[in-house]
């Protein structure tokens, strides 16, 4: 392994005097090769980076590198921090406050900042929210960023606006979506997800691959004694329909704070109970590419499978993402509250040249990794739905 690790970082953690030397490949993935690797942060994660000077050592050309060598080529754009669901693992119930409609960016601000991306060799977007389709007029935008000329343009979603919007979306140029669906019991999915209807998302699931919004992930998170007893239920909805689903581990980002290490069902858990009853094998290339899901196929040839064991398996070393929260802030990580605001330098009269230094400045002051294993771990002060999935 030839990365950088945090601890030969100097003291400050992320925030601190970052370790100067020329970018190059990360080779292995920490955690990836077998055992997990708990990912230890010196410090704290929140190190001011808006206030750090532009290290000398940052690159001024080429792609969105950082320190360790990651070359970042995928933008996750929040469009809202609003949704029409409070899923469990999320959301509270009530009493969350949104932002005013002044701060959020607007399209051609979105549209501004995604064509900048682009410049600096962004070639993958994906639209979150909250949940992307309650944004107004979201078919515009998704036509406006398609225009930048995207090799992927996806949009994660609840799925409960699906069935209306699939086909415009699909006209306007979206090329796939992620549909979120965590039971498939129409009581327990209303029960996780608060609000919301397994019937209207299962259309809607169908009118996208009617659209040709495929291959369509169905993305679900596992929670232990609520919907962990539907693993094999889900292998075989993956096997009937063709559609990849995704176990997600349970993140540290739920806004209520109630998640804990013993609530995380492990993707390794996941394979071994589908393997017993339909054999899997690993897809091709599944570990040295970023997408940061685990891939599996039935080994009889009925469909794939997918884990993001975000918590057991971290993937930060491969990390290829940078996210453009609605209000206009880069954030390097999930996990890290450090974010710079492209929305204050558009405001302010900033060139694109300046903006092309925020994204810089962002993909360089990233941390190696999330930390969630390491003693003393503190979530980000922004929940799930405020940075966007
Ligand atoms: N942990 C893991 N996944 C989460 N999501 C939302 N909150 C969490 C969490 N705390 C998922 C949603 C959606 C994706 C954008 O993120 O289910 O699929
Ligand atoms: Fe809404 Fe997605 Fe959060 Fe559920 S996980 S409350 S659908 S933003």
């Amino acid at each position: 392994m030839t990365s950088v690790t945090p601890q030969e970082r100097a003291p400050g953690g992320p925030g601190g005097q970052r370790k100067r030397e020329p970018a190059r490949p990360t080779r292995e993935p920490p955690g990836r090769a077998g055992v997990p690797t708990p990912v230890v942060l010196s410090g704290s994660r929140a190190g001011g980076l808006a206030q750090r000077p532009v290290d000398t050592a940052m690159p001024s050309a080429g792609p969105l590198v950082d320190t360790f060598g990651r070359v970042h080529d995928d933008l996750r754009i929040s469009v809202t921090d609003r949704c029409n669901l409070r899923c469990v693992y999320c959301m509270p119930e009530e009493g969350l406050t949104f932002l005013p409609r002044a701060e959020l960016l607007d399209f051609e601000e979105i549209v501004r900042a995604a064509a900048v991306a682009h410049r600096l060799g962004v070639r993958s977007v994906r639209i979150t929210g909250g949940e992307p389709l309650v944004r107004r007029d979201i078919v515009d935008l998704v036509r406006m960023l398609a225009a930048v000329g995207f090799a992927d343009l996806s949009l994660t979603t609840n799925g409960m606006g699906l069935a209306t919007l699939a086909r415009p979306l699909a006209d306007a140029g979206l090329q796939r979506v992620n549909v979120s669906c965590d039971s498939l019991q129409a009581d327990r999915y209303a029960r996780l997800r608060r609000r919301g209807d397994l019937h209207r998302v299962l259309a809607g699931m169908a009118a996208a691959e009617e659209a040709g919004l495929a291959p369509m992930k169905v993305n679900v998170v596992l929670l232990p004694g609520e919907n962990d007893d539907e693993i094999l239920a889900f292998a075989d909805f993956a096997r009937r329909t063709g559609r990849i689903v995704r176990f997600i581990e349970y993140m540290p980002l739920d806004a209520d704070g109630a998640w804990q290490p013993d609530r995380v069902v492990e993707g390794a858990r996941v394979v071994a109970e589908i393997s017993a009853r339909w054999p899997l094998e690993e897809v091709p290339g599944s570990k040295v590419d970023h997408a940061p899901a685990e891939r599996f196929r039935f080994v009889d040839g009925g469909g794939e499978i997918g884990v993001v064991s975000s918590v057991t398996q971290p993937f930060c070393g491969t990390c290829n993402r940078l996210r453009l929260t609605a209000d206009g802030s880069l954030r390097n990580c999930l996990f890290s509250d450090d974010e710079l605001s492209v929305r204050d330098v558009m405001r302010s009269g900033g060139s694109d040249e300046d903006l092309a230094t925020v994204f810089r400045r962002s993909v360089w002051g990233k941390a190696a990794g999330h930390g969630i294993n390491a003693p003393g771990f503190v979530p980000p002060v922004r929940s799930m739905s405020m940075i966007g999935g």
